[in-house]
């Protein structure tokens, strides 16, 4: 069981449910505190639906330590009926979806609503209810139609954002903005504490390995009000990176654990706390010896959406950056689903939205090299694979996004990235955290020396990046927050790019 600090449920209070109809069989609860203090979220919109997803959170008097070995009691706490709603409008007149989603322990209590039937394109909102408490209300918005002709899409998307090293302002500045969905690259949570000038504190400290413990390290990220009104507001998609389990982990190998099976299984505790704390759609078994979280995601001919997962199926790391051919990123599977998905893809533009900087990066100045061997750099053949895929499918337009760096960039992704002269095959766009620690100015100044193709790099800003699209063009936006210690920070644009249609490469504004 998660022994969740009484701080987490400072929450909204609960509101007057006497509008809402009876939940027939369901029995009756009555909550002392918030249940629904991790807030509401949507995600993976299709033209016809779009998950709606809540977490029920309950206090749990804390376990004296009297003997800190021994074994912490079980406690039991009834599956909840929620009663879920959805309508046209923020006042629920025009209601048009509902139905009633059983929340149980074995599931952390987390809450997956698929199948809501809905129509394409289009704003809705939603709420839940449980007993006497009643959730704030969310907004989502469902894909265009396949064959939509949509002239106008804009999503922002985020990663790396350590709880202790700053607040969400990005964030609440994010909520704010006329979007359509929010990408989430990774690093959602943190394992690992670290850093200088903390302005808060991870629970106990201590990096979780039980399900128990991410359970609790999700709920405190998700317990901040900024991080809730980006969820609030738009439909999400996102994939993991490594701090959701640890840092630097390779599939099943991971830094500094001893015995394969025993980091599975932790492992698998983090991939089962990251779903039960994201919008995702619901699964049937508890299975997480993996989990196929890539996907592709389509909004009509405008957009396609490839989410990748360069985690759970890499190959183990190298001590130097040449390796045998056969070492992969993705996997054989996701190898051959993105060549399928990029055939596949009739869409205008073509987002390969991944981890990390995908682009070649030389960090060493002068005639040394020095790469990160964590990133593609240290799957060179892998990155050969996938940009030879690119090129084969004759996609109209690729554009790579990533996080990771805690850094910006923006790239040509050239054919021979020894080579200025050789062909631009995509355009990539990376984010800064969101609050993450980020590299010295120095080594970004090294980094735009020794690589050509990196057009912009900046370290120095903590934000999140925007993508705008319409047939002629693509536009990325980078936006940094003023001061991510001060949690009244404010946040602007400071850089801007396009890419035009059919001409690969960053355009600086
Ligand atoms: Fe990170």
């Amino acid at each position: 069981m998660p022994l969740l600090n009484r701080r987490l449920f400072l929450g909204t209070g609960l509101a007057a449910a006497a509008i809402w109809p009876s939940l027939g069989s369901a029995r009756a609860q009555t909550f002392d505190t918030d249940p629904f203090a991790l807030g509401v979220a949507s995600g993976c919109p299709t033209p016809d639906g779009v998950i709606l997803w809540t977490r029920l959170i309950f206090p749990v008097e804390p376990v004296p330590l009297a003997d800190p070995f021994a074994p912490i009691p079980e406690i039991t706490i009834s599956p909840m009926d929620v009663f879920w709603e959805v309508a046209e409008d923020e006042a629920f007149s025009r209601p048009v979806r509902s139905g009633i989603y059983r929340a149980v322990q074995d599931w952390g209590h987390s809450v997956h609503v698929a199948g809501a039937r809905l129509e394409a394109d289009r704003w809705y909102f939603y709420r839940f209810r449980c007993g006497n408490a009643e959730s704030r209300v969310g907004r989502t918005r469902t894909a265009p139609s396949v064959d939509a002709t949509n002239d106008r899409f804009t999503f922002a998307f985020a990663s790396c954002q350590q709880y202790e090293q700053g607040y969400y302002s990005a964030y609440r500045d994010m909520a704010q903005r006329d979007l359509d969905l929010v990408v989430h690259l990774g690093d959602y949570i943190y394992e690992v504490s670290y850093g200088a000038h903390l302005v808060r504190r991870h629970g106990n400290g201590w990096p979780p390995t039980l399900l128990g413990e991410y359970r609790d390290r999700h709920a405190q990220y998700k317990s901040d009000p900024d991080l809730q009104a980006a969820h609030a507001n738009f439909p999400w998609l996102a994939v993991w990176d490594d701090h959701e389990v640890i840092n630097n982990y390779a599939n099943d190998d991971a830094p500094n654990v001893i015995g394969g099976d025993k980091f599975l299984r932790q492992r698998a505790a983090a991939y089962q706390a990251w779903y039960e704390h994201m919008p995702v759609p619901p699964l049937a078994s508890r299975d997480f010896s993996n989990f196929k979280i890539y996907g592709r995601h389509g909004f009509g001919q405008l957009l396609d959406i490839a989410m990748l997962d360069t985690r759970q199926y890499r190959s183990a790391p190298l001590e130097g950056p040449d390796g045998p051919p056969q070492r992969t990123m993705l996997g054989d599977a996701q190898e051959a689903w993105v060549d399928a998905t990029l055939d596949a893809s009739k869409a205008k533009w073509t987002i390969i939205a991944q981890q990390t900087l995908l682009s070649e990066r030389d960090t060493k100045a002068g005639n040394a090299t020095g790469y990160n061997l964590d990133g593609w750099d240290g799957y060179r053949s892998a990155r050969t694979r996938l940009l030879d895929s690119v090129r084969a499918s004759g996609t109209a337009n690729p554009l790579v996004i990533g996080g990771d760096l805690h850094a910006f960039y923006a790239a040509d992704v050239k054919e021979d990235f020894a080579n200025p002269e050789s062909a631009t095959l995509a355009t990539e766009f990376v984010t800064g955290s969101i609050t993450s620690d980020g590299p010295s100015q120095a080594s970004i100044a090294t980094a735009l020396a020794e690589n050509p193709h990196l057009k912009f790099a900046s370290g120095r800003e903590h934000g999140y990046a925007i993508l705008s699209l319409s047939p002629q063009k693509a536009q990325a936006d980078f936006v940094a927050v003023s001061d991510r210690k001060d949690p009244n920070a404010s946040a602007a644009i400071f850089q801007s790019f396009a890419v035009l249609d059919g001409m690969a490469g960053v355009n600086r504004l």
